[in-house]
């Protein structure tokens, strides 16, 4: 591991991610252009950014990356790990995003997965000494007794590495997926479970998005570990909010008019909008989405050269086959839905694939519904944010088994992600619905979604984990 400089020697505060929040991606003239990392971890916690000594170990994550800590090249406040290439690939590709993110959001399907073989065995040692790396780079920069919050599925066993480590540091791990149900997480072998929630409880608090996510780890901590498991460890739930201020500015900028005028057009006049914006991840559910448009038209013809379904989905993860695929998947479905109903000057589908946050902005502006559909989510920022920029008021259609739905269900027309008659119906519902109740919801949405906002987030987290509550 070989790591950056310009970073404070001691730090109080520690913030630990596999993503940071600044990535480098080299330019053609040799240069490397800095940009902001995504997701909503990264949302959350840049408010680390206004604590005195603090310090953010995040991994160097491609050429670029790696290039900025040969070069020395870095944010102050930030230390990348430049880990192995190989070594990252497995822990990062191999089993956070495959094995964890799969049974966290219930994605494997039978007969053909989960296979726990050698291979796994093989990517496990490299997840290890992935989280060791991580450990190792924390116990080395803290401060006495300084705090540490540690992020995600990624990083599960570098709790209890670095308590081993240090035992003076207050330890805290902040889980940004849902928790898989007891019987799912017993898929995996009895000794990797066993390890995975040992990693978490070595933190002096293991906190969630929600109580939901919560109690399904102090079930599977007891399932597998026994009563006693969770006499050292407290458990926190920190529902991340909407950062309304950050948002009302940037959507008012003159880039995001632009687009707004741009998108108009391609809508064209008189016709309403169905947005949807994600990554394109199998979690988020875009192909049933895309499903149920397609029944609305199907069965509705009424909204036929009426509405336009908007779908940003930004490709993710496209190291690994089975995001490629979902990724080919949702061009394809798109494709046909425009095919089969498409007319001279109505396209019923736009897709956008190239990540573009003015642009993302626009569409929350402008949508008349919003589809939120994941098959598990930890949160789900979009639907926090829509209703906070909307300009004309918003419906949210809202899946059940999005975290954000414990906050947002009651103004929220709710979806069980696998129906498609019945989030078609939703799609309805919502473009029918009367202008003043969807006012009404869109105001309502917009006070819950922003109740925790991101730096108050960070801050409760921060103090719990200090003061040993
Ligand atoms: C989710 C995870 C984050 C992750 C983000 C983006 O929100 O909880 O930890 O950073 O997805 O995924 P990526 O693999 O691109 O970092």
């Amino acid at each position: 591991v070989s790591e950056h400089t310009a970073v404070p020697a001691r730090a109080q505060v520690l913030v630990a991610s596999n993503r940071g929040p600044i990535t480098y991606v080299p330019r053609d003239d040799g240069g490397l252009d800095a940009r902001r990392g995504g997701g909503g971890l990264v949302s959350g916690l840049s408010a680390i950014g206004s604590e005195a000594q603090a310090l953010w170990v995040c991994s160097a994550l491609g050429e670029g990356d790696r290039e900025a800590v040969r070069r020395g090249v870095g944010e102050p406040g930030v230390l990348m790990l430049d880990i192995d290439p190989d070594i990252h690939f497995d822990a990062y590709n191999g089993i956070a995003n495959s094995v964890l993110w799969f049974i966290h959001h219930l994605l494997y399907q039978t007969p053909l997965e989960p296979v726990f073989d050698a291979e796994f065995r093989r990517q496990w040692a490299a997840y290890e000494s992935y989280n060791r790396s991580f450990a190792e780079a924390l116990a080395d920069r803290a401060a006495d007794g300084a705090a540490v919050l540690v992020q995600d599925y990624h990083l599960a066993l570098a709790p209890g590495m670095l308590r081993e480590l240090r035992p003076d540091l207050r330890i805290g791990h902040f889980s940004h997926t849902p928790w898989a149900p007891v019987d799912y997480f017993r898929l995996l072998p009895d000794d990797i479970a066993g390890q995975l929630l040992r990693g978490l409880l070595g933190a002096d608090r293991a906190c969630f998005l929600t109580r939901r996510w919560a109690d399904a780890f102090a079930d599977c901590c007891v399932r597998t570990l026994g009563e006693d498991a969770l006499s050292g460890t407290r458990i926190g739930v920190h529902g991340l909010g909407a950062d309304a201020e950050f948002l009302r500015e940037r959507a008012h900028r003159p880039d995001v008019a632009e687009r707004m005028a741009a998108l108009r057009e391609q809508i064209g006049p008189d016709r309403r909008a169905i947005v949807r914006v994600d990554r394109t991840e199998l979690s988020k559910n875009i192909v049933r989405g895309l499903l149920a448009y397609r029944e609305l038209l199907r069965s509705r013809p009424e909204w036929r050269e009426r509405v336009v379904h908007v779908a940003f989905a930004y490709p993710s993860r496209q190291d690994l086959a089975v995001y490629r695929e979902y990724t080919a998947a949702v061009g394809r479905v798109a494709e046909e839905i425009n095919a089969e109903y498409g007319t001279a000057d109505w396209t019923p589908v736009i897709l956008h694939v190239k990540d573009d946050f003015a642009r993302s902005l626009a569409a929350y502006r402008l949508a008349d519904v919003a589809l939120v559909n994941p098959i598990r989510d930890g949160m789900n920022l979009v639907a926090k944010e829509i209703p906070v920029v909307s300009d004309d008021g918003c419906v949210l259609v809202l899946s059940r088994e999005a975290g954000a739905h414990e906050e947002l269900g009651e103004d929220a027309l709710t979806v069980n992600p696998y129906d498609v008659t019945g989030t078609a119906d939703a799609l309805h519902r919502a473009l029918t619905m009367p202008y003043e109740e969807r006012a009404g919801r869109t105001q309502r949405l917009a006070a819950a979604a922003t109740a925790l906002p991101p730096a108050r987030w960070f801050l409760d987290q921060l103090t719990a984990v200090r003061a040993g509550v």
